[in-house]
């Protein structure tokens, strides 16, 4: 018998394995049946006079060291009331007992908590998931959020920000606020109708303001500002907003709006659920456009303040992977031979000359209109090589693509899954190709950045309980670790 070689791209595989199974602990805070049984259980106040409970989810679970936050939805409906409210609690996971640990983590259930159900004070702990929640009160990350979610205080802050922008005669009358993402604890972006007086078609409507916890929006406007400088901003291959300002004390950042009929994830989600041949030839030539609008951003000529390198991305991937292991030890074993892979691939292939550039790049960020596509959120721009965004993109196009199987027939079936990945394959191919008819970049590169992307998404699925994703997410990435162009 030839004696058998394992390559470290086996080994890199082969490890990977027990990522394909979230532990109990992690899994079941998702699960809404198991969340709104313990709650009728263990919560006080619900029943008996108080409010029955409707329905219970967690929202957002966050790793943050040894720490996982968790934000749970709470529907209730109340004996004398037509309509349910919901609550929602803030709180934390405690993970089992650790060897070495003083503290179990375990959470004792009590009785007697004096607050009544969505009131102020109204704790809740679930012994059984091991969960500690209290009512959330408003978001301290977000001190600006109130007055951009509130009508008049929104519209005097508005005026005064269009006015510093080059808009001196613009007065707001009424805006109608809406919220279109929000990110407890970390962003929110609000999309405004803003009624003029007098009425003019000449003023930025709607307008988009986005707050941020800490300093994200100064980079952003920056970053825009710079990019609305160059040809840019005519719109012909790319689509960008006008930065309209940045309030330092707010935190808040306000920009122009952008055509947007269509996200470009919500179009391949569809085109690839469906599997309808019309959708997919249309999600093609979108493709083809976001590649051009990408090569448009990459050689726009702006100097972005920020830089970043592969070794960086390298490096937040291992802190991502330190941090989970101080919860789950085994889980830097099952890392290591894939870092240690990249970091070798690295080596091996320099690095194209950097040019300006997204920095999270994905079909979420492409707003598709009448004209060319609209690239937004420069939350995390800088100078970075090209294969940065391209890689990026073609993971974050997979993550939706494998996915989208679940619920078709079949499933996750091995024939199944191949062909999908392989449709991905010759989807993401078209799209470099589009993207090197005008402007240079590494294969190599592309493959090796598109395989960070996935492992740091995989690394994604655990730090935010993501239980439907792990099993695509694995399949994706190892796939993409068998990538021939991945320099080995
Ligand atoms: N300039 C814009 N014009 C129109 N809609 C926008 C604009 N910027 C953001 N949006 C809307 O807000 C949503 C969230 O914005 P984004 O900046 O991507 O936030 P996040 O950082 O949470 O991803 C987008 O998906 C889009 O619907
Ligand atoms: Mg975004």
């Amino acid at each position: 018998m030839p004696p058998v070689t394992v390559t470290p791209h086996d080994r890199a595989v082969a490890a990977l394995e027990p990522f394909g199974t979230l532990p109990d602990w992690l899994a079941a805070v998702m699960r809404p049946e198991r969340l709104e049984e313990s709650l009728r259980r263990h919560a006080t106040g619900l029943g008996d006079g108080g409010p029955a409970l409707v329905s219970a989810e967690t929202d957002q679970l966050r790793a943050k060291g040894e720490r996982w936050l968790v934000r749970v939805l709470v529907t209730l409906a109340w004996p004398d009331r037509d309509e349910h409210s919901e609550v929602a609690l803030v709180g934390e996971l405690h993970p089992p007992h650790l060897p070495g640990r003083a503290d179990d983590g375990a959470v004792v259930a009590s009785e007697g908590e004096p607050a009544r159900p969505g009131e102020p004070g109204w704790r809740v702990r679930l012994p059984d998931l091991r969960l500690e929640l209290t009512a959330e009160e408003s978001d301290g990350a977000l001190p600006s959020l109130g007055d951009l979610v509130d009508p008049d205080a929104s519209a005097r802050l508005i005026e005064g920000m269009l006015h510093d922008a080059g808009y001196p005669s613009a007065r707001v009358a009424t805006t109608v606020p809406t919220v279109a993402r929000y990110k407890p604890g970390s962003r929110c972006t609000i999309v405004y109708d803003v009624t003029y007086d007098p009425p003019s078609a000449a003023l930025p409507n709607p307008v988009i303001a986005k707050t941020h916890q800490g300093e994200k929006g100064v980079r952003s406007h920056e970053a825009m500002t710079a990019l609305w400088a160059t040809a840019l901003s005519s719109g012909d291959a790319a689509v960008i907003a006008e930065p309209l300002g940045y309030l330092v004390d707010g935190h808040i950042q306000l920009q122009g709006p952008v055509p947007e009929d269509r996200i470009l994830k919500d179009l391949a989600h569809e085109a690839f659920q469906t599997e309808d041949p019309v959708l997919l030839d249309d999600l093609r030539l979108h493709l083809r456009a976001t590649a051009l609008a990408l090569a448009a951003l990459h050689t726009s000529g702006a100097e972005l303040g920020a830089t970043v390198g592969f070794g960086d991305e390298v490096a937040d991937a291992r802190s991502l992977v330190d941090e989970l292991a101080r919860t789950v030890p085994d889980l830097a074993r099952w890392a290591e031979p894939t870092l240690t892979l990249l970091e070798a691939a690295d080596r091996r292939i320099p690095a194209d000359p950097q040019v300006s550039s997204h920095n999270s790049f994905s079909p979420a960020q492409v707003l598709l209109g009448p004209g060319a596509p609209a690239i937004i959120d420069f939350d995390s721009a800088a100078m970075g090589e090209p294969a940065m965004d391209v890689g990026r993109f073609r993971a974050g196009l997979r993550c939706v693509g494998v996915p989208a199987l679940a619920k078709g027939p079949g499933g996750y079936r091995e024939d199944r899954v191949r062909a999908r990945l392989d449709l991905l394959d010759d989807l993401c191919d078209a799209f470099l190709d589009a993207y090197r008819s005008r402007a240079p970049v590494t294969s190599e590169r592309v493959a090796l950045w598109e395989s960070l992307d996935l492992f740091t998404s995989l690394l994604h699925t655990w730090t935010k309980g993501r239980i439907e994703k792990v099993t695509p997410r694995l399949a994706t990435l190892r796939h993409s670790l068998g990538n021939p162009l991945l320099p080995s």
